[in-house]
């Protein structure tokens, strides 16, 4: 079971960080280019925030289901603080940024608004992402898949 829920999250990384990559180039080309907010913009805003809820219950499932919690006093040892705590918090700050950039960008009175924050917002949880989610984890020897 944890086997399969460490797979199913890994895979998942995939589908967050395609749909935060195409939320980033579609706001910022909105925005730049002085676009329409259309639907297809709403759209992906809505798998990205339904991906990245799922990957965020999915890495809770794991946090619980193999005992990280229980590993506050390896802390000093650094793989260990990386998946007990490091990763977790860093992701948990990339979902809430997205959630952050989706909920200000639907309230926007206009449309380069709805763009400008959704860009702003998306940019800075995809570093964290992409430092936290892939690189590190590769770099640590974790699979692709
Ligand atoms: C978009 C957000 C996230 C991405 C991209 C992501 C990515 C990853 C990756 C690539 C791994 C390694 C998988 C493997 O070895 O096959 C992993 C493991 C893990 N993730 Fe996440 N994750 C995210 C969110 C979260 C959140 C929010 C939590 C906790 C609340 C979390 C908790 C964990 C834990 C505990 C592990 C280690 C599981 C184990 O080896 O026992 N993740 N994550």
């Amino acid at each position: 079971m944890g086997t399969g829920l460490l797979h199913t999250h890994s895979l998942f990384r995939w589908l967050a960080a395609v749909f935060l990559l195409i939320a980033i180039i579609k706001s910022l080309s909105g925005w730049l280019g002085k676009k329409e907010y259309n639907k297809s913009d709403n759209l992906v805003a809505i798998l990205l925030i339904s991906f990245t809820h799922i990957q965020f219950l999915l890495g809770l499932g794991l946090y619980f289901m193999n005992g990280w919690f229980k590993q506050m006093s390896n802390m000093g040892e650094s793989t260990i603080r990386f998946w007990a705590m490091e990763h977790g918090l860093m992701m948990l700050i990339a979902i809430v940024l997205i959630t952050l950039g989706r909920v200000k960008s639907k309230k926007a009175a206009t449309d380069e608004l709805k763009h400008k924050k959704g860009a702003i917002f998306y940019i800075i949880a995809f570093v964290l992402i992409l430092w936290a989610g892939i690189i590190k984890p590769l770099a640590l020897s974790r699979g692709w898949f």
